[in-house]
Protein backbone atom coordinates (compact mmCIF):
# COMPACT_ATOMS: atom_id res chain seq x y z
CA UNK A 1 0.00 0.00 0.00
CA UNK A 2 0.81 3.24 -0.98
CA UNK A 3 2.01 6.37 1.79
CA UNK A 4 -0.62 8.27 0.27
CA UNK A 5 -3.34 6.44 0.08
CA UNK A 6 -2.96 6.05 3.98
CA UNK A 7 -2.12 9.19 4.59
CA UNK A 8 -5.95 9.94 3.49
CA UNK A 9 -7.39 6.41 4.83
CA UNK A 10 -6.03 7.91 8.63
CA UNK A 11 -6.88 11.20 8.00
CA UNK A 12 -10.46 9.83 6.77
CA UNK A 13 -10.70 7.44 9.53
CA UNK A 14 -10.06 10.45 12.77
CA UNK A 15 -12.49 12.56 10.70
CA UNK A 16 -14.99 9.28 11.49
CA UNK A 17 -13.93 8.57 14.66
CA UNK A 18 -14.26 12.29 15.89
CA UNK A 19 -17.98 12.17 13.90
CA UNK A 20 -19.12 8.50 15.65
CA UNK A 21 -18.00 9.32 19.14
CA UNK A 22 -19.61 12.80 18.69
CA UNK A 23 -22.86 10.97 17.53
CA UNK A 24 -22.67 8.38 20.23
CA UNK A 25 -22.31 11.20 22.98
CA UNK A 26 -25.51 13.30 20.92
CA UNK A 27 -27.69 10.17 22.10
CA UNK A 28 -26.85 9.79 25.22
CA UNK A 29 -27.33 13.49 26.10
CA UNK A 30 -30.73 13.45 23.79
CA UNK A 31 -32.19 10.86 26.48
CA UNK A 32 -31.51 12.89 29.10
CA UNK A 33 -35.32 14.66 30.21
CA UNK A 34 -33.81 17.76 31.75
CA UNK A 35 -32.11 18.86 28.26
CA UNK A 36 -32.85 22.43 27.86
CA UNK A 37 -32.66 23.85 24.14
CA UNK A 38 -29.18 26.50 24.74
CA UNK A 39 -27.26 23.44 26.00
CA UNK A 40 -28.24 21.45 23.00
CA UNK A 41 -27.12 23.96 20.94
CA UNK A 42 -23.78 24.89 22.77
CA UNK A 43 -23.04 21.07 22.45
CA UNK A 44 -23.59 21.30 18.47
CA UNK A 45 -21.43 23.52 18.51
CA UNK A 46 -18.57 22.02 20.71
CA UNK A 47 -19.12 18.91 18.09
CA UNK A 48 -18.88 21.38 14.69
CA UNK A 49 -16.06 23.09 16.15
CA UNK A 50 -14.12 19.74 17.27
CA UNK A 51 -14.76 18.18 13.72
CA UNK A 52 -13.32 22.02 11.89
CA UNK A 53 -10.25 21.25 14.33
CA UNK A 54 -10.04 17.95 12.75
CA UNK A 55 -9.99 18.89 9.58
CA UNK A 56 -7.48 21.80 9.69
CA UNK A 57 -5.21 19.59 11.57
CA UNK A 58 -4.92 17.14 8.74
CA UNK A 59 -4.88 19.99 6.35
CA UNK A 60 -2.47 21.77 7.60
CA UNK A 61 -0.10 19.05 9.19
CA UNK A 62 -0.59 15.76 6.52
CA UNK A 63 3.12 15.47 6.61
CA UNK A 64 2.73 14.59 10.38
CA UNK A 65 0.57 11.92 9.41
CA UNK A 66 2.24 10.49 6.69
CA UNK A 67 5.71 10.77 8.87
CA UNK A 68 4.31 8.22 12.08
CA UNK A 69 3.20 5.98 8.84
CA UNK A 70 6.24 5.89 7.12
CA UNK A 71 8.56 5.40 10.08
CA UNK A 72 6.47 2.10 10.65
CA UNK A 73 6.01 0.99 6.95
CA UNK A 74 9.57 -0.62 6.92
CA UNK A 75 9.19 0.37 3.41
CA UNK A 76 11.89 2.83 3.70
CA UNK A 77 14.89 1.07 5.49
CA UNK A 78 16.20 0.33 2.44
CA UNK A 79 18.56 3.01 3.61
CA UNK A 80 19.58 2.49 6.58
CA UNK A 81 20.59 5.35 8.98
CA UNK A 82 20.10 8.68 8.18
CA UNK A 83 18.42 9.01 4.33
CA UNK A 84 14.96 7.00 5.59
CA UNK A 85 14.21 9.53 8.08
CA UNK A 86 14.67 12.30 5.67
CA UNK A 87 11.90 11.64 3.21
CA UNK A 88 9.32 11.28 5.81
CA UNK A 89 9.51 14.97 6.05
CA UNK A 90 7.99 15.18 2.77
CA UNK A 91 4.22 15.30 2.22
CA UNK A 92 2.97 13.80 -1.27
CA UNK A 93 1.08 16.89 -1.37
CA UNK A 94 3.68 19.20 -2.07
CA UNK A 95 5.45 16.84 -4.45
CA UNK A 96 2.77 17.95 -6.72
CA UNK A 97 3.17 21.59 -6.27
CA UNK A 98 0.45 24.30 -6.22
CA UNK A 99 -0.74 26.07 -8.89
CA UNK A 100 1.03 29.84 -8.84
CA UNK A 101 -0.32 31.64 -11.76
CA UNK A 102 -1.93 34.28 -10.07
CA UNK A 103 1.39 34.77 -7.89
CA UNK A 104 2.70 35.75 -11.42
CA UNK A 105 1.82 38.62 -14.89
CA UNK A 106 1.34 42.00 -14.64
CA UNK A 107 3.32 44.89 -16.54
CA UNK A 108 6.47 44.26 -13.73
CA UNK A 109 6.76 40.68 -13.96
CA UNK A 110 6.72 40.69 -17.40
CA UNK A 111 9.73 43.11 -17.33
CA UNK A 112 11.78 40.69 -14.95
CA UNK A 113 11.09 37.90 -17.39
CA UNK A 114 12.48 40.05 -20.01
CA UNK A 115 15.44 41.59 -18.35
CA UNK A 116 16.48 37.70 -17.29
CA UNK A 117 15.44 36.18 -20.76
CA UNK A 118 17.71 38.79 -22.39
CA UNK A 119 20.77 37.43 -24.10
CA UNK A 120 23.95 39.71 -23.27
CA UNK A 121 25.87 38.42 -26.44
CA UNK A 122 25.09 38.50 -30.28
CA UNK A 123 23.41 35.46 -30.90
CA UNK A 124 23.30 34.24 -27.90
CA UNK A 125 20.73 32.24 -26.57
CA UNK A 126 17.19 32.75 -24.71
CA UNK A 127 16.80 29.79 -22.47
CA UNK A 128 14.02 28.96 -20.51
CA UNK A 129 15.18 26.15 -17.87
CA UNK A 130 12.81 23.99 -16.13
CA UNK A 131 13.91 22.90 -12.84
CA UNK A 132 16.38 25.27 -12.16
CA UNK A 133 16.58 25.29 -8.72
CA UNK A 134 17.83 21.76 -8.90
CA UNK A 135 21.10 20.37 -9.54
CA UNK A 136 21.56 19.83 -13.17
CA UNK A 137 19.31 22.87 -13.60
CA UNK A 138 21.58 25.46 -11.40
CA UNK A 139 24.50 24.56 -12.89
CA UNK A 140 23.17 24.61 -16.34
CA UNK A 141 21.45 27.98 -15.70
CA UNK A 142 24.52 29.61 -14.15
CA UNK A 143 26.81 28.00 -17.54
CA UNK A 144 24.54 29.67 -19.30
CA UNK A 145 24.28 33.31 -17.54
CA UNK A 146 27.91 32.82 -17.59
CA UNK A 147 28.83 33.04 -21.36
CA UNK A 148 25.95 35.66 -21.72
CA UNK A 149 22.63 33.70 -22.91
CA UNK A 150 19.26 34.97 -21.37
CA UNK A 151 18.29 32.64 -18.93
CA UNK A 152 14.37 32.23 -16.91
CA UNK A 153 14.43 29.71 -14.16
CA UNK A 154 11.05 27.80 -13.23
CA UNK A 155 10.43 25.74 -10.52
CA UNK A 156 7.78 24.02 -7.67
CA UNK A 157 10.23 23.79 -5.15
CA UNK A 158 8.76 20.74 -3.87
CA UNK A 159 10.29 19.10 -0.95
CA UNK A 160 11.12 15.80 -1.88
CA UNK A 161 14.46 16.75 -0.68
CA UNK A 162 14.87 19.85 1.11
CA UNK A 163 13.57 22.68 -0.36
CA UNK A 164 16.40 24.84 1.51
CA UNK A 165 19.12 23.62 -0.59
CA UNK A 166 16.71 24.60 -3.68
CA UNK A 167 16.18 28.07 -2.25
CA UNK A 168 19.96 28.21 -2.12
CA UNK A 169 20.47 27.27 -5.46
CA UNK A 170 17.87 29.97 -6.21
CA UNK A 171 19.61 32.87 -4.40
CA UNK A 172 23.18 31.57 -5.76
CA UNK A 173 21.21 32.25 -9.29
CA UNK A 174 19.48 35.28 -8.03
CA UNK A 175 23.23 36.81 -7.27
CA UNK A 176 24.09 36.47 -11.20
CA UNK A 177 21.11 37.52 -12.82
CA UNK A 178 18.59 34.65 -13.36
CA UNK A 179 15.46 34.59 -12.03
CA UNK A 180 13.83 31.41 -11.07
CA UNK A 181 9.91 31.51 -11.21
CA UNK A 182 7.64 29.51 -8.55
CA UNK A 183 5.26 27.35 -10.36
CA UNK A 184 4.67 24.52 -11.62
CA UNK A 185 5.28 22.61 -15.23
CA UNK A 186 1.74 21.54 -15.22
CA UNK A 187 0.19 25.42 -14.88
CA UNK A 188 -0.27 25.63 -18.84
CA UNK A 189 -1.48 29.43 -18.38
CA UNK A 190 1.49 29.95 -16.29
CA UNK A 191 3.90 28.50 -19.32
CA UNK A 192 1.07 30.35 -21.96
CA UNK A 193 1.88 34.16 -19.98
CA UNK A 194 5.99 33.04 -19.60
CA UNK A 195 6.09 32.02 -23.32
CA UNK A 196 4.21 35.72 -24.26
CA UNK A 197 6.03 37.47 -21.93
CA UNK A 198 9.56 36.38 -23.49
CA UNK A 199 10.84 34.62 -26.87
CA UNK A 200 12.65 31.41 -25.99
CA UNK A 201 15.07 30.00 -28.43
CA UNK A 202 15.11 27.45 -26.47
CA UNK A 203 13.61 25.32 -23.39
CA UNK A 204 16.27 23.10 -21.58
CA UNK A 205 13.68 20.65 -19.39
CA UNK A 206 14.88 19.41 -16.63
CA UNK A 207 11.99 19.72 -14.09
CA UNK A 208 11.12 15.76 -13.13
CA UNK A 209 10.18 13.47 -10.34
CA UNK A 210 13.90 11.94 -9.59
CA UNK A 211 14.81 8.80 -7.83
CA UNK A 212 14.35 5.04 -8.79
CA UNK A 213 13.54 3.57 -5.12
CA UNK A 214 10.66 6.61 -4.60
CA UNK A 215 8.85 5.83 -7.19
CA UNK A 216 7.25 3.11 -5.13
CA UNK A 217 6.13 4.94 -2.29
CA UNK A 218 5.04 7.86 -4.23
CA UNK A 219 4.26 6.42 -8.01
CA UNK A 220 1.60 9.37 -9.06
CA UNK A 221 4.04 12.08 -8.68
CA UNK A 222 6.11 10.41 -11.88
CA UNK A 223 3.44 10.70 -13.57
CA UNK A 224 2.42 13.68 -12.58
CA UNK A 225 5.92 15.39 -13.30
CA UNK A 226 7.64 13.33 -15.92
CA UNK A 227 4.31 12.43 -18.06
CA UNK A 228 1.85 15.35 -17.92
CA UNK A 229 4.57 17.76 -17.01
CA UNK A 230 5.98 17.14 -20.15
CA UNK A 231 3.15 17.14 -22.29
CA UNK A 232 2.40 20.53 -20.40
CA UNK A 233 5.84 22.16 -21.69
CA UNK A 234 5.81 20.45 -24.95
CA UNK A 235 1.85 21.83 -25.49
CA UNK A 236 3.07 25.25 -24.95
CA UNK A 237 6.39 25.01 -26.88
CA UNK A 238 4.62 23.69 -29.96
CA UNK A 239 0.98 25.25 -30.03
CA UNK A 240 1.82 28.18 -28.17
CA UNK A 241 5.27 29.32 -28.56
CA UNK A 242 5.99 32.12 -31.70
CA UNK A 243 8.30 30.64 -33.20
CA UNK A 244 8.65 27.30 -31.49
CA UNK A 245 12.10 26.88 -29.20
CA UNK A 246 14.06 23.85 -29.51
CA UNK A 247 13.80 21.48 -27.05
CA UNK A 248 15.90 20.02 -24.91
CA UNK A 249 15.37 17.60 -22.41
CA UNK A 250 16.60 15.02 -19.67
CA UNK A 251 16.14 11.31 -20.05
CA UNK A 252 17.88 8.59 -17.98
CA UNK A 253 20.32 6.30 -18.61
CA UNK A 254 18.00 4.15 -16.75
CA UNK A 255 15.89 3.71 -19.59
CA UNK A 256 18.48 0.91 -20.24
CA UNK A 257 16.74 -1.13 -17.66
CA UNK A 258 17.93 -4.66 -17.61
CA UNK A 259 20.68 -4.41 -20.25
CA UNK A 260 23.68 -6.38 -19.86
CA UNK A 261 25.60 -5.13 -23.12
CA UNK A 262 27.99 -2.80 -21.86
CA UNK A 263 28.68 0.09 -23.07
CA UNK A 264 25.07 1.15 -23.32
CA UNK A 265 24.65 2.78 -27.05
CA UNK A 266 21.78 4.69 -27.92
CA UNK A 267 20.88 2.20 -30.45
CA UNK A 268 20.10 -0.97 -27.48
CA UNK A 269 16.67 -1.96 -26.72
CA UNK A 270 15.18 0.51 -23.79
CA UNK A 271 11.99 -1.68 -23.56
CA UNK A 272 12.60 -3.55 -19.95
CA UNK A 273 12.61 -0.49 -17.74
CA UNK A 274 13.41 -2.16 -14.26
CA UNK A 275 11.14 1.09 -12.33
CA UNK A 276 8.46 3.55 -13.06
CA UNK A 277 11.08 6.02 -12.79
CA UNK A 278 12.34 4.58 -16.00
CA UNK A 279 8.82 3.61 -17.08
CA UNK A 280 8.26 7.68 -17.40
CA UNK A 281 11.95 8.79 -18.94
CA UNK A 282 10.92 6.00 -21.55
CA UNK A 283 7.14 7.00 -21.98
CA UNK A 284 8.97 11.16 -22.10
CA UNK A 285 11.06 9.65 -24.98
CA UNK A 286 7.89 8.11 -27.43
CA UNK A 287 6.12 11.44 -26.23
CA UNK A 288 9.02 12.92 -27.40
CA UNK A 289 8.93 11.43 -31.09
CA UNK A 290 4.84 12.03 -31.45
CA UNK A 291 5.69 16.04 -31.05
CA UNK A 292 8.26 15.75 -33.21
CA UNK A 293 6.23 13.93 -35.61
CA UNK A 294 3.26 16.11 -35.60
CA UNK A 295 4.52 19.39 -34.46
CA UNK A 296 8.18 19.81 -35.95
CA UNK A 297 9.49 20.30 -32.52
CA UNK A 298 13.22 19.84 -32.35
CA UNK A 299 13.82 17.66 -29.21
CA UNK A 300 16.69 16.28 -27.97
CA UNK A 301 16.58 13.91 -24.87
CA UNK A 302 19.81 13.32 -22.47
CA UNK A 303 20.30 10.22 -21.19
CA UNK A 304 22.81 11.37 -18.00
CA UNK A 305 24.51 8.79 -16.20
CA UNK A 306 24.36 9.08 -12.38
CA UNK A 307 25.31 12.90 -12.22
CA UNK A 308 27.16 14.25 -8.70
CA UNK A 309 29.20 17.06 -7.49
CA UNK A 310 28.81 20.42 -5.41
CA UNK A 311 25.38 21.84 -4.89
CA UNK A 312 24.03 17.83 -5.76
CA UNK A 313 21.46 16.00 -4.58
CA UNK A 314 20.80 14.99 -0.95
CA UNK A 315 18.85 11.68 -2.33
CA UNK A 316 21.57 10.30 -3.79
CA UNK A 317 24.02 7.48 -2.63
CA UNK A 318 27.36 9.56 -2.80
CA UNK A 319 25.47 12.38 -1.11
CA UNK A 320 24.20 11.10 2.32
CA UNK A 321 26.77 8.39 2.80
CA UNK A 322 28.71 11.59 3.23
CA UNK A 323 26.80 12.53 6.04
CA UNK A 324 26.68 8.61 7.52
CA UNK A 325 30.34 8.65 7.41
CA UNK A 326 30.07 12.00 8.61
CA UNK A 327 28.34 11.12 11.76
CA UNK A 328 29.04 7.01 12.20
CA UNK A 329 26.14 5.70 10.70
CA UNK A 330 25.87 2.55 9.01
CA UNK A 331 26.09 2.61 5.14
CA UNK A 332 24.09 0.00 2.73
CA UNK A 333 26.13 -1.24 -0.35
CA UNK A 334 24.62 -3.59 -2.75
CA UNK A 335 25.97 -6.58 -4.06
CA UNK A 336 24.43 -8.72 -7.49
CA UNK A 337 23.22 -12.14 -7.16
CA UNK A 338 26.70 -13.37 -8.71
CA UNK A 339 28.53 -11.17 -5.78
CA UNK A 340 29.46 -8.53 -7.80
CA UNK A 341 29.53 -4.90 -6.54
CA UNK A 342 27.33 -2.39 -8.11
CA UNK A 343 29.08 -0.19 -10.10
CA UNK A 344 27.88 3.20 -11.79
CA UNK A 345 29.16 5.35 -14.16
CA UNK A 346 29.45 8.51 -12.14
CA UNK A 347 29.50 11.71 -14.02
CA UNK A 348 30.96 14.93 -13.04
CA UNK A 349 28.38 17.83 -13.22
CA UNK A 350 30.38 20.30 -15.55
CA UNK A 351 30.79 17.50 -17.75
CA UNK A 352 26.91 16.99 -18.19
CA UNK A 353 26.83 20.81 -18.34
CA UNK A 354 28.96 21.12 -20.75
CA UNK A 355 27.08 18.11 -22.34
CA UNK A 356 23.85 20.56 -21.82
CA UNK A 357 25.14 23.44 -23.70
CA UNK A 358 26.60 21.25 -26.53
CA UNK A 359 22.67 20.08 -27.33
CA UNK A 360 21.26 23.12 -26.91
CA UNK A 361 23.74 24.69 -29.48
CA UNK A 362 23.33 22.09 -31.99
CA UNK A 363 19.68 21.60 -31.78
CA UNK A 364 18.78 23.00 -34.96
CA UNK A 365 15.45 24.70 -35.28
CA UNK A 366 11.89 24.12 -34.72
CA UNK A 367 9.91 24.06 -38.36
CA UNK A 368 6.39 23.97 -36.62
CA UNK A 369 4.24 27.27 -36.44
CA UNK A 370 1.64 28.39 -34.15
CA UNK A 371 -0.98 27.66 -36.32
CA UNK A 372 -0.10 24.26 -36.29
CA UNK A 373 1.58 23.67 -39.69
CA UNK A 374 4.78 21.86 -39.80
CA UNK A 375 6.94 22.77 -42.74
CA UNK A 376 9.01 20.26 -43.25
CA UNK A 377 11.04 17.34 -40.37
CA UNK A 378 12.61 19.06 -37.51
CA UNK A 379 15.89 17.28 -35.28
CA UNK A 380 14.79 14.57 -33.59
CA UNK A 381 17.49 13.56 -31.12
CA UNK A 382 18.54 11.24 -28.01
CA UNK A 383 22.24 11.32 -26.57
CA UNK A 384 24.01 9.40 -23.66
CA UNK A 385 25.89 11.98 -21.50
CA UNK A 386 28.21 9.32 -19.34
CA UNK A 387 31.58 9.22 -17.88
CA UNK A 388 32.36 5.81 -19.45
CA UNK A 389 34.22 4.73 -16.70
CA UNK A 390 31.62 2.59 -14.40
CA UNK A 391 33.11 2.35 -11.05
CA UNK A 392 32.33 -0.19 -8.22
CA UNK A 393 30.11 1.74 -5.71
CA UNK A 394 32.36 0.08 -2.83
CA UNK A 395 35.64 2.65 -4.72
CA UNK A 396 33.42 5.48 -4.33
CA UNK A 397 32.61 4.84 -0.83
CA UNK A 398 36.58 4.29 0.10
CA UNK A 399 36.98 7.85 -2.06
CA UNK A 400 34.46 9.50 0.64
CA UNK A 401 36.18 7.69 3.53
CA UNK A 402 39.95 9.35 2.32
CA UNK A 403 38.46 12.70 1.72
CA UNK A 404 36.50 12.79 4.66
CA UNK A 405 39.10 10.76 7.37
CA UNK A 406 36.71 8.24 8.60
CA UNK A 407 35.82 5.17 8.10
CA UNK A 408 32.26 3.98 6.90
CA UNK A 409 30.42 1.58 8.97
CA UNK A 410 29.76 -0.74 5.83
CA UNK A 411 26.54 -3.62 5.77
CA UNK A 412 26.76 -4.92 2.43
CA UNK A 413 23.43 -7.01 1.29
CA UNK A 414 22.14 -8.45 -1.97
CA UNK A 415 20.57 -5.88 -4.24
CA UNK A 416 16.61 -5.91 -3.84
CA UNK A 417 15.13 -5.93 -7.25
CA UNK A 418 13.14 -2.89 -6.45
CA UNK A 419 14.74 -0.42 -9.02
CA UNK A 420 17.71 0.15 -8.74
CA UNK A 421 19.92 -1.44 -11.98
CA UNK A 422 23.49 -3.75 -10.83
CA UNK A 423 25.76 -1.75 -13.54
CA UNK A 424 25.63 1.29 -15.69
CA UNK A 425 28.25 2.57 -18.92
CA UNK A 426 27.59 4.68 -20.95
CA UNK A 427 29.20 4.75 -24.75
CA UNK A 428 29.31 8.39 -25.73
CA UNK A 429 30.42 8.33 -29.37
CA UNK A 430 27.45 10.25 -30.61
CA UNK A 431 27.84 13.25 -28.35
CA UNK A 432 31.34 13.47 -28.97
CA UNK A 433 30.93 13.13 -32.63
CA UNK A 434 27.69 15.69 -32.79
CA UNK A 435 29.15 18.53 -30.49
CA UNK A 436 32.47 17.45 -28.89
CA UNK A 437 31.68 15.72 -25.50
CA UNK A 438 34.32 14.32 -24.01
CA UNK A 439 34.11 14.29 -20.00
CA UNK A 440 37.33 14.82 -18.16
CA UNK A 441 36.80 14.63 -14.61
CA UNK A 442 37.84 11.58 -12.24
CA UNK A 443 35.70 10.42 -9.44
CA UNK A 444 38.31 11.24 -7.44
CA UNK A 445 38.74 14.87 -8.41
CA UNK A 446 34.77 14.95 -8.75
CA UNK A 447 34.22 13.71 -4.92
CA UNK A 448 36.67 15.97 -3.50
CA UNK A 449 34.80 19.22 -5.50
CA UNK A 450 31.66 17.75 -3.90
CA UNK A 451 33.08 16.91 -0.36
CA UNK A 452 34.80 20.46 0.01
CA UNK A 453 31.36 22.07 -0.98
CA UNK A 454 29.79 19.79 1.09
CA UNK A 455 31.57 20.28 4.37
CA UNK A 456 31.39 23.84 3.59
CA UNK A 457 27.84 24.41 2.47
CA UNK A 458 26.58 22.54 6.04
CA UNK A 459 29.10 24.25 8.06
CA UNK A 460 31.26 20.93 8.93
CA UNK A 461 33.85 21.03 11.34
CA UNK A 462 36.54 18.66 9.71
CA UNK A 463 38.27 18.42 13.15
CA UNK A 464 34.83 16.63 14.96
CA UNK A 465 34.62 14.35 12.16
CA UNK A 466 35.68 11.28 14.98
CA UNK A 467 32.99 11.79 17.45
CA UNK A 468 30.95 14.81 15.92
CA UNK A 469 27.44 14.88 14.35
CA UNK A 470 26.54 17.07 11.23
CA UNK A 471 25.67 20.37 12.68
CA UNK A 472 22.68 20.62 10.40
CA UNK A 473 21.04 18.23 9.00
CA UNK A 474 19.16 17.72 5.28
CA UNK A 475 16.71 15.11 3.99
CA UNK A 476 18.02 12.61 2.00
CA UNK A 477 16.43 9.64 0.19
CA UNK A 478 17.96 6.45 -1.45
CA UNK A 479 18.66 6.27 -4.82
CA UNK A 480 21.87 5.33 -6.69
CA UNK A 481 21.08 5.86 -9.86
CA UNK A 482 18.57 8.35 -11.49
N1 LIG B 1 21.21 13.60 -11.27
C1 LIG B 1 21.22 12.47 -11.96
O1 LIG B 1 22.05 11.59 -11.72
C2 LIG B 1 20.25 12.23 -13.08
C3 LIG B 1 20.38 11.05 -13.83
C4 LIG B 1 19.50 10.82 -14.88
C5 LIG B 1 18.51 11.73 -15.17
N2 LIG B 1 18.37 12.86 -14.42
C6 LIG B 1 17.31 13.82 -14.79
O2 LIG B 1 17.90 15.09 -14.90
C7 LIG B 1 16.96 16.09 -14.51
C8 LIG B 1 17.56 16.95 -13.43
O3 LIG B 1 17.87 16.11 -12.32
P1 LIG B 1 18.52 16.66 -10.98
O4 LIG B 1 19.48 15.65 -10.53
O5 LIG B 1 18.96 18.06 -11.16
O6 LIG B 1 17.23 16.56 -10.03
P2 LIG B 1 16.63 17.66 -9.04
O7 LIG B 1 15.54 16.97 -8.31
O8 LIG B 1 17.70 18.30 -8.24
O9 LIG B 1 16.01 18.74 -10.03
C9 LIG B 1 14.72 18.67 -10.55
C10 LIG B 1 13.99 19.95 -10.16
O10 LIG B 1 12.71 19.94 -10.77
C11 LIG B 1 11.77 20.48 -9.87
N3 LIG B 1 10.47 19.93 -10.21
C12 LIG B 1 10.04 18.64 -10.06
N4 LIG B 1 8.78 18.53 -10.49
C13 LIG B 1 8.40 19.76 -10.92
C14 LIG B 1 7.21 20.28 -11.48
N5 LIG B 1 6.13 19.49 -11.65
N6 LIG B 1 7.16 21.59 -11.82
C15 LIG B 1 8.24 22.38 -11.63
N7 LIG B 1 9.39 21.95 -11.11
C16 LIG B 1 9.47 20.65 -10.75
C17 LIG B 1 12.26 20.04 -8.51
O11 LIG B 1 11.80 20.92 -7.49
C18 LIG B 1 13.77 20.07 -8.66
O12 LIG B 1 14.30 21.28 -8.18
C19 LIG B 1 15.71 15.33 -14.09
O13 LIG B 1 14.83 15.27 -15.19
C20 LIG B 1 16.22 13.96 -13.76
O14 LIG B 1 15.22 12.97 -13.91
C21 LIG B 1 19.22 13.13 -13.39
C1 LIG C 1 20.05 -0.18 11.02
O1 LIG C 1 21.24 0.08 11.71
C2 LIG C 1 21.22 -0.34 13.07
C3 LIG C 1 22.53 0.11 13.70
O2 LIG C 1 22.58 1.51 13.67
C4 LIG C 1 21.03 -1.84 13.12
O3 LIG C 1 20.98 -2.27 14.47
C5 LIG C 1 19.74 -2.21 12.42
O4 LIG C 1 19.59 -3.62 12.39
C6 LIG C 1 19.72 -1.65 11.00
N1 LIG C 1 18.41 -1.86 10.42
C7 LIG C 1 18.24 -2.16 9.12
C8 LIG C 1 16.83 -2.30 8.70
O5 LIG C 1 19.13 -2.28 8.34
C1 LIG D 1 29.92 2.93 -29.29
O1 LIG D 1 28.88 3.27 -30.18
C2 LIG D 1 29.32 3.47 -31.52
C3 LIG D 1 28.15 3.99 -32.30
O2 LIG D 1 27.00 3.25 -32.06
C4 LIG D 1 29.88 2.17 -32.05
O3 LIG D 1 30.36 2.35 -33.38
C5 LIG D 1 31.04 1.72 -31.15
O4 LIG D 1 31.50 0.45 -31.56
C6 LIG D 1 30.57 1.62 -29.71
N1 LIG D 1 31.72 1.35 -28.85
C7 LIG D 1 31.78 0.28 -28.06
C8 LIG D 1 33.01 0.13 -27.23
O5 LIG D 1 30.88 -0.53 -27.99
Amino acid sequence: MMPHSNVVDAAAKGVKLGGGGGALMVRRVASGKLLSASSHLLFRATILATLGLVCLFTVHYPSLLSHSFRLSSGAAAVANGSSQRVASRSSHRSLLGSSSSAKYGGASWEREVRRSAAPRRDGGLSVLVTGAAGFVGAHCSLALRARGDGVVGLDNFNSYYDPSLKRARQRLLASRGVVVLDADINDAALLERLFDAARFTHVLHLAAQAGVRYAMRAPQTYVASNVAGLVSVLEVAAKHADPQPAIVWASSSSVYGLNTDAPFSEEHRTDRPASLYAATKKAGEAIAHSYNHIYGLSITGLRFFTVYGPWGRPDMAYFFFSFSIFSGEPITLFRTADGADARRDFTYIDDVVKGCLGALDTAGKSTGTKSGKKRGPAPLRVYNLGNTSPVPVTRMVAILEKLLGKKANKRVVTMPSNGDVPFTHANVSHATHDFGYRPTTSLDAGLRHFVDWFVHYYKLDPAKIAMGKPTKRKSMDMSATS
